[in-house]
């Protein structure tokens, strides 16, 4: 089998066309990506709710309005540590931050990680327009935007060059028809090959070439083993981005029961679910899940108390749910009531496995 090619965003450089993807609530943080970056890929924090399990947050039910200044405070504190962490694990290794252009401390959270060393900022759900003017002072952090279309690059590219004279470092392409977490499509357009990577990876490697310097492309979604690998790099794409074959290893930051939970799952447990942000998710089913696709909305009574994203259906009309509290529960190791986060290739573990090992089977086949 043929030796792999390294994968180059920015100026950093990582041995293998590897990517751990940015998984939250604290499934993907400085434990994960650390070890990911020392085995040789690039290695990943998620953002999102960081503050949920850290000694900087209390929910404090009585007092909503301090929860919600404290909320925003807590996410940006946890971030430092978690970046610290995972330096102090990995001091040479290559690390990015996952931030959610739906958060609403996206820019505090952008500015935090910038201001403590993170080397790549990948940001998605929704379109990263205002980016680099966040991190203008530090030019030499890697812009990476998460999209699922060629219409939503070329939005991004023409933007940034108008208003910034920047470039995205490279893409990532997120394949709705596989991946994990909130997709960038509608249910009922899953099925249409317009969005398939055979189609969208090689159209957007043609717009690219069209540019004075190299944008790599990272495809993302379904992607767990050689093969796979090998097929999105035949399509086009410089670089992989993997998420849930690295959830059931030693290092992945989530609760063992979490862990044990994505290791037992086989194909047929991948469901979609909806989410309060408007657009479904892809997950492990389970009785949280189930009542969700009931119509059902767990946990009613719960209060929306710190007010996390800009477009949010549990806070504004009380449908869906709290999709905090539903992945800090899962990820706390309560996988009945939380929402398990999944790609459509899970199964493909023999037992929780270190990193490393996960790294090696992946670039040996
Ligand atoms: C548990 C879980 C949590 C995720 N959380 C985020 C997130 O916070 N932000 C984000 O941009 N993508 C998130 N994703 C998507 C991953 O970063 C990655 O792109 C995706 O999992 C790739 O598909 P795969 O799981 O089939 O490898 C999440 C995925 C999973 C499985």
């Amino acid at each position: 089998m043929q030796t792999l090619p390294s994968l180059t965003i920015g100026q950093y450089t990582v041995p293998y066309p590897i990517v751990q993807g940015g998984m939250g609530i604290r499934v993907s943080g400085a434990n994960l990506a650390a070890a990911v970056a020392n085995a040789g890929g690039i290695g990943i924090i998620s953002a999102v709710g960081l503050g949920m399990q850290s000694p900087h947050f209390n929910i404090d039910e009585k007092n909503p309005k301090k929860r919600q200044t404290e909320f925003f405070r807590a996410n940006q504190l946890a971030l430092i540590d978690e970046l610290q962490k995972a330096r102090a694990l990995s001091p040479k290794g290559v690390l990015g931050v996952n931030i959610m252009v739906a958060a609403r401390d996206y820019e505090s959270l952008v500015r935090t990680a910038v201001d403590h060393g993170i080397d790549l900022i990948f940001s998605g759900a929704g379109l990263p327009l205002n980016l680099p003017e966040i991190t203008a002072h530090r030019p030499e952090v890697a812009l990476v935007p998460i999209i699922s279309s060629v219409r939503a690059a070329q939005v991004i590219c023409k933007k940034w060059q108008r208003l910034y004279d920047r470039l995205p470092d490279a893409f990532v392409v997120e394949n709705p028809q596989a991946a994990g977490g909130h997709l960038g499509a509608k249910a009922e357009d899953l099925g249409d090959p317009a969005i398939a990577p055979e189609t969208v990876l090689p159209a957007l490697v043609q717009y690219l070439s069209g540019f004075e310097r190299p944008i790599p492309v990272v495809a993302a979604g379904g992607i767990c083993d050689r093969a796979s690998l090998t097929h999105a790099l035949s399509l086009g794409a410089s670089g992989t981005q993997i998420g849930t074959r690295f959830i059931p290893t030693e290092e992945c930051d989530a609760d063992p029961r979490y862990k044990e939970f994505h290791l037992q799952a086989r194909p047929e447990d991948i469901v979609l679910v909806p989410s309060p942000v408007g657009l479904p998710g892809r997950a492990l089913r389970n009785a949280f899940v189930d009542r969700v696709n009931r119509g059902d909305t767990p946990g009613l009574k719960d209060q929306c108390f710190a007010n996390c994203l800009q477009v949010c259906k549990f806070r504004d009309r009380r449908e869906t749910y709290c999709i905090l509290r539903a992945l800090d529960r899962a990820c706390r190791g309560d996988v009945d009531n939380g929402l398990v986060f999944a790609g459509s290739c899970v199964g493909g573990s023999p037992r929780i496995q270190p990193v490393a090992e996960v790294m090696a089977e992946l670039v040996a086949g």
